[in-house]
């Protein structure tokens, strides 16, 4: 949070930190995160999306989601998009559901040596 939030074209209004309280104790941890920047004028990119383990598919995802668009729009950016890697497929599922839709697909090389 503190290294994306001094990065030029940083969104604050599209950057979420969730939290959960717990109703017995008391305490306070982090849960979740979500952060949002824009490289060109009108074009957001969400980078970080993830929920601890312990507090996934309890629609904190989703939510975040939600909120992060909701920022961009604030600002004037409806365009946004994230990278995800094709074996992420929960992820994936997730973003399709939510509207997004793919536009590339990057193959990488692999280097390889012997000897
Ligand atoms: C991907 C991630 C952010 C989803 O957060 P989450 O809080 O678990 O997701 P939600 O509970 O909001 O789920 C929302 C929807 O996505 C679906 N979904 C989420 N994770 C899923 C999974 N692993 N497999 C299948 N479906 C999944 C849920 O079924 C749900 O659908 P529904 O609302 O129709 O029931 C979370 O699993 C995570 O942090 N993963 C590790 C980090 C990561 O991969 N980040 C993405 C990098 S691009």
């Amino acid at each position: 949070m503190n290294e994306i939030s001094c990065r030029q074209g940083f969104v604050p209004s599209a950057t979420w930190l969730a939290r959960f309280t717990d109703p017995e104790t008391g305490a306070v941890e982090n849960c979740g995160t979500i952060q949002g920047i824009t490289d060109q004028v009108d074009v957001g990119s969400i980078q970080n999306i993830g929920i601890v383990p312990n507090h996934r598919s309890r629609g904190l995802g989703r939510c975040l989601l939600n909120q992060s668009l909701l920022g961009f729009a604030k600002v004037g950016i409806k365009f946004v998009t994230l990278e995800v890697t094709s074996h992420n497929t929960g992820a994936l599922r997730l973003y399709e559901k939510m509207g997004f839709r793919i536009i590339r697909t990057v193959y990488k090389s692999i280097d390889l040596a012997y000897g």
